[in-house]
């Protein structure tokens, strides 16, 4: 096995590094089947591919520069959101548009939480913010306790949330998130609210409530609920002078005219969105069923994954590894998480079949010496 920049302690940094495990493990990447990386399992909206096939008829989307102040897909963002265009900023992936939005507003000590996405510790990182991590617990399902998180930290000028969170999936409801906000707001914290995945529980997302909330940024991804993640669209909606001060921070064409056209259509396309919810519903309950079925703790999630904890005293990296090998499945190991403790993984929720596949290797596992 080759040692590579991707992987810590023996797992990869992120989910989705097929190429990385493929050399690893010896296995063809078209012979995997990716549970690490949470991305839609019935790929992509059906006019983002025309509209790209539209794209490339045209030279002139490749012969001139993007449009500098990305109109139409910021509308198309707007619409989605239920805000005016003038809240919305736009960039290549969430870790640009965050780090941003650290150095404008001169943030300098932030509450993270954590479990947390592991690029939220090494952006905070790379723009010199002190990290004041709270630790959330598996006996709370890594709930956010709204209350604690503020009163523990009176120094702190941020707070970094997710909804859903990641890796655990769980949703903190709107009213909660809105409570936290406003006491934040009356201590002069800013809050930056990850809402990668609430597509799949739009009604808690807060891009409505942005306007009369001027302490909060909320980031959001065109990756993983459209399954688009290679074009690399984001966006933050905040309050009009944050985004404006946003907007003039941020450099030039950081979306491709691809992109930026392939998402504002893919935002647009209501039948897809309501198929991913019935689907994704159904899927979330056969797999969370399933895992359970074997003694497994998986933990209540509102995404389209499910955080699971291994049980029994087997080794959480050798199961991980017989997944790969043995049935060519791979889970996101979250030993690489801070603050998770040891044998929790998480499993993207993918078709029904594979889901099946999924649980019987697991039931195997679980069942050998
Ligand atoms: C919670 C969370 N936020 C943000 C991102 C990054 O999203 P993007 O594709 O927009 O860079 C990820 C990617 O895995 C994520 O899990």
């Amino acid at each position: 096995m080759t040692a590579t920049r991707n992987f810590t302690k023996d797992v990869p940094l992120h989910g989705g590094q097929l190429r990385d495990i493929s050399e690893r493990f010896s296995i063809p990447v078209s012979d995997l089947i990716d549970f690490s990386a949470n991305i839609n399992p019935d790929g992509v909206p059906h006019n983002v591919l025309s509209t790209l096939q539209a794209c490339l008829k045209d030279l002139s989307v490749l012969t001139s520069y993007p449009d500098l102040e990305d109109v139409a897909l910021k509308d198309s963002i707007a619409t989605y959101c239920e805000v005016s265009p003038h809240h919305v900023v736009v960039a290549n992936g969430f870790v640009p548009l965050f780090e941003c939005a650290l150095r404008t507003l001169k943030i300098k000590r932030c509450i993270l939480p954590v479990p947390a996405f592991v690029e939220y510790r090494r952006s905070l990182t790379r723009c010199g913010v002190e990290i004041r991590p709270h630790l959330l617990t598996p006996s709370s399902d890594f709930r956010y306790d709204v209350q604690a998180l503020i009163d523990g930290d009176h120094n702190a000028d941020a707070i970094l949330l997710a909804n859903p969170q990641n890796p655990s999936g769980v949703l903190t409801p709107k009213e909660a998130v809105l409570d936290l906000v406003r006491s934040c707001a009356r201590r002069s914290i800013t809050v930056f609210l990850d809402e990668a995945f609430i597509d799949y529980a739009p009604l808690d997302s807060l891009t409505p409530d942005v306007e009369r909330l001027t302490n909060l940024v909320v980031f959001r991804s065109v990756t993983k609920f459209h399954g688009i993640p290679g074009l690399r669209v984001a966006y933050a909606v905040t309050n009009q002078s944050s985004a404006k001060l946003l907007n003039e921070n941020l450099p030039p064409w950081l979306v491709t005219t691809l992109a930026s056209r392939a998402a504002a259509e893919a935002l647009k396309d209501h039948a897809f969105a309501a198929t991913t919810w019935e689907r994704n519903d159904v899927r979330r309950t056969q797999l969370r069923m399933g895992l359970e079925a074997q003694g497994v703790r998986v933990y209540p999630s509102a995404g389209n994954y499910l955080l699971f904890h291994l049980p029994g005293s087997k080794s959480p990296q050798r199961f991980w590894e017989c997944m790969i090998v043995k049935h060519h499945l791979v889970l996101r190991n979250c030993s690489n998480y801070e603050g998770l403790p040891a044998g929790h993984f998480r499993a993207a929720v993918r078709t029904e079949t594979e889901n099946k596949t999924l649980i019987q290797a697991i039931s195997k596992f679980l069942s050998s010496d």
